[in-house]
């Protein structure tokens, strides 16, 4: 077999056929996402999208009746989409003028995600409201962009009034790349032999030629780099410049994108070419993408950067086309402020911090909770601490109070997906713990409803119900908690007990 470019190998095939197959499951225990997926991100992506509308607004490009599309390409679990919609919701009744109402589409290339989207109990008000779509989309299609929407008909990039917003996390990681590496005035060609997972999966070099794709705008980019590199090997992200051009000619009232993605744009070059994937096409992989490459070809195509905040963990890229810089300053300095200064990083940063120092006191941890936007990641983090400080005996009424307020805005940010922690469950024992018996209730059921039935679970449902002043309730839990688990000696102990309580003539039994 003949070598053929990395962009041509079989391996992208058996990527997009890995999560397509393999769905939500994706996200339990195999692909980190935490980064793009959590509130305090979320918050800071429509705090730009507002801004963006704003400065629209101002230069007379907004048709405020319309709605303001956001599209968000590769999707995955839904989670960011999400938060987002709470977080652009809350600008939305603070600011005046507020963003435009949002119809966010959300899509993937994966049948399986979607379907997990349109089951999902958080985002049914959404999707019952009308705000929130569900569509298919292969950012490596060919042609026009097609949205296929899943329920219901009649969504075309090409009629919508104002701007569109297009937002692409980890995405672009997962596209073909080429792999080229420059010795003196020549640019090599990294070539595959072999298939993914074969002993002869390897690299072959040959010339690039002066035009390796026959496309101006993307040898152009290809040359420049090459220039740029010298000496040295680099990744060119042909899948993702192909897919955001084709979006980028879709989008004819304008765009913003914001891309975040693993980003080589500010390290060194690499000596030689690339590490090819060891998987055998049963493990998902991916190889992180040169934002700043991206950014100098779309602004190419008349998108120029807005701002561009390079990291490997997650770098972030703001593209927007239709406005002339000085009509953006509300977006540029949103940017600087939510995605630079106070932005993932900073998140990353702090929520470590804490987790691996301690919040000195409650207040301080009430805060850290506000500032991390609520992220229940960070309670189950900090757990052990937080119940300590909520034992009813070293808790003030006015300490008990803030923090079931914060608890609660903590279980309103919960989006649970296979394998990640019950944060509902961690929250009801919280609140058992407080003695705010109502709320754990709720969370419970709120458990029950994600993770199926559970002794414990049933067992803890049925205390709360006997603090409640309800025997019977609580027995019906309490016997559900046997059902169950027959080995469950707690629950046998407080059914005689309540039954006692409820009777004191019957004997124990
Ligand atoms: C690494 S995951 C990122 C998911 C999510 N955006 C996040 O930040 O966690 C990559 C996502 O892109 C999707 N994807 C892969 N290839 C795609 C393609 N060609 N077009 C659209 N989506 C694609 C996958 O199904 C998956 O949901």
């Amino acid at each position: 077999v003949s070598a053929i470019p990395l962009s041509a190998n079989q391996c992208w095939n058996s990527l997009r056929s890995l999560y397509a197959s393999r769905g939500v499951e994706a996200w339990n225990r195999h692909l980190p996402f935490h980064i793009t997926s959590n509130p305090h991100i979320a918050d800071s992506y429509a705090q730009v999208v507002t801004r963006f509308a704003q400065d629209l607004h101002r230069a007379g490009k907004l048709v405020p009746e319309e709605p303001l599309y956001v599209l968000e390409l590769g999707a995955g679990p839904g989670k960011f989409a999400f938060h987002f919609l709470r977080r652009i919701g809350e600008l939305r009744s603070s600011l005046n003028p507020g963003p435009p109402s949002v119809r966010y589409v959300m899509t993937d290339v994966s049948e399986s995600n979607a379907a997990h989207w349109l089951d999902h109990p958080r985002l049914q008000p959404y999707l019952d409201d009308g705000s929130l779509f569900a569509a298919l989309l292969d950012v490596q299609g060919e042609g026009l962009v097609r949205l296929a929407p899943l329920d219901r008909p009649g969504l075309q990039l090409e009629t919508f009034a104002n701007p569109l917003v297009v937002i692409a996390n980890y995405v672009l990681d997962s596209l073909p790349q080429d792999a080229f590496r420059v010795s003196g005035s020549t640019i090599w060609q990294g070539l595959t032999s072999g298939d993914m997972g074969s002993a002869t999966f390897g690299w072959v070099e040959e010339p690039a030629g002066r035009n390796p794709y026959g496309d101006a705008d993307l040898d152009a980019v290809l040359v420049e780099q090459a220039g740029a590199v010298a000496d040295g090997s680099f990744l060119f992200p042909l899948g993702a410049l192909r897919g955001l051009r084709r979006i980028l000619k879709a989008a004819t009232g304008g765009m913003l994108l914001l891309a975040g993605d693993l980003d080589v744009s500010g390290l060194d070059t690499m000596p030689g070419l690339p590490e090819l994937p060891a998987s055998d096409g049963s493990d998902f992989f991916y190889f992180p993408v040169d934002l700043s490459l991206v950014g100098r070809f779309l602004a190419r195509l008349g998108a120029p950067v807005v701002r561009h905040y390079p990291s490997l963990s997650l770098g972030l890229l703001a593209v927007a086309t239709g406005s002339q810089p000085d009509e953006l300053a509300e977006t540029i300095h949103a940017c600087d402020v939510f995605l630079g200064r106070n932005g993932p990083q900073w998140f990353g940063a702090a929520g470590r911090a804490i987790e691996e120092t301690g919040a000195a006191s409650l207040d301080h941890w009430l805060s850290a909770a506000a500032a991390l936007c609520f992220d229940p990641y960070f309670l189950e983090a900090t757990i052990a601490a937080v119940r300590a400080w909520a034992q009813p005996e070293s808790l003030s009424p006015r300490r008990r109070e803030r923090l079931a307020e914060t608890l609660e805005r903590i279980r309103a940010e919960v989006y649970w997906i296979p394998g990640s922690p019950d944060s509902y469950f961690t929250l009801a024992m919280l609140y058992q713990e407080m003695d705010c018996l109502d709320p754990a209730l709720v969370c419970y059921r709120d458990s029950l409803a994600v993770t199926g039935p559970s002794a414990d679970t049933f067992f803890n449902m049925g205390l709360c119900e006997r603090g409640r002043g309800r025997p019977e309730e609580a027995l019906g839990w309490m016997a559900r908690a046997v059902d169950l688990d027959p080995q469950h000696v707690l629950a046998r102990g407080w059914i005689a007990q309540i039954a006692l309580e409820s009777d004191p003539g019957s004997s124990p039994g």
